[in-house]
């Protein structure tokens, strides 16, 4: 049985679903852990940091369509529907859609209470007069949105290449999930980074300031506080490669020695130059963005891009689906 406690007798505060991905995670080969454990305090402001990095161009791109394009979204999806957000409002990205198709309520749906607080906090002060009724659960999975826009069309805001997080089997899962939540008739706005040259893509993802290292590596620095770990934070090394094969950026944090530690009290090793699998963001051709969202049982109607194709926005539609040749 695992030891409910950590040494010095203090009962681990530890989240159990962190605890047993990162025990899992250790015992696989490759070692690998959820993405979704570098958000503590600490890492969402990194990823804030990282989101205004000159390197870091997916952030800066989706915001210019989102301002070029949202006239457009508003004239195709009409206004006046309910926009649910998937994840937590960004105080940029969301109020200009807010803004272009009036909606008739927001609903923010995020798994985490705090963050999902303080922004639906900023954008109900934002919009006095929108109502804002967020929803706290894993939109991983079908949801039942909130009584007051039961019977209001709505309008999925997906926004960031978020989607790119997942291997191709969870985002089509996702997707479906998405459709069933929102309802027959209902519309996705979702934010999808394009392929492009390996140089732009990793430098992307390894700037020169180092802040997508520390990102990476404050999940080390997580793990030794919360489940009592003693990882040597100098015996790794952030890593960020392209996987032309899976199209995907793939962040690692690689052992530079050979290192022995304890989490809970349970002895790992590691040899020098053994990874730790920590993110896949996966990059889309405009074709294969199309095909993942059909796959997920949404029909693409409207789609923009900045000028240099880095990044692209794309309005899909939930069709009842039907038998084809
Ligand atoms: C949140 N997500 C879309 C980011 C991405 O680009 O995959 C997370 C990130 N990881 C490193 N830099 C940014």
């Amino acid at each position: 049985m695992l030891k409910p406690e950590i040494e010095d007798g203090q009962a681990s505060l530890a989240d159990p679903a962190f605890r047993n991905d990162v025990l899992r995670g250790f015992g696989l080969r490759p070692r690998a852990i959820p993405a979704r454990w570098f958000y503590d305090r600490r890492g969402s402001e990194l990823f804030e940091k990282i989101t205004d990095l000159p390197e870091y161009y997916p952030t800066r791109t989706e915001t210019a369509i989102l301002r070029a394009c949202c006239g457009d979204v508003a004239r195709i999806a009409g206004k006046g529907r309910a926009v649910v957000e998937f994840g937590s409002g960004s105080s940029t990205k969301t109020p200009i859609l807010l803004e272009a198709v009036d909606p008739a309520a927001y609903v923010p749906i995020d798994i985490s209470g705090d963050f999902l607080r303080e922004s639906s906090a900023v954008l109900a002060n934002a919009f006095p007069a929108l109502s804002v009724l967020p929803v706290e659960a894993d939109f991983m999975h079908p949801i039942a949105l909130p009584a007051q826009v039961a019977d209001t069309p709505k309008l999925g805001f997906f926004p960031g290449s978020t989607i790119g997080n997942m291997i191709p089997h969870s985002s089509t899962d996702l997707l479906r999930a998405m459709k069933k939540s929102l309802g027959e008739g209902a519309m996705l706005l979702i934010g999808m980074d394009r392929i492009k040259d390996q140089a732009t893509l990793e430098a992307a993802y390894d700037d020169a300031q180092g802040v997508t290292a520390a990102f990476n590596l404050n999940l080390l620095e997580r793990i030794n506080r919360e489940l009592g770990a003693t990882i040597p934070l100098d015996a790794f090394r952030h890593r960020a490669i392209w996987n032309d094969d899976r199209a995907r950026i793939e962040m690692h944090l690689e052992a530079t020695r050979d290192v022995t530690f304890t989490i809970e009290g349970r002895p790992f090793d590691m040899a020098a130059g053994e990874t730790i699998h920590t993110e896949n963001s996966h990059k889309f051709g405009a074709r294969d963005a199309r095909i993942l969202l059909r796959a997920g049982g949404w029909t693409p109607v409207g789609e923009w891009t900045d000028p240099e194709g880095r990044f692209a926005v794309i309005l899909a539609e939930a069709q009842p689906a039907r038998l084809a040749p």
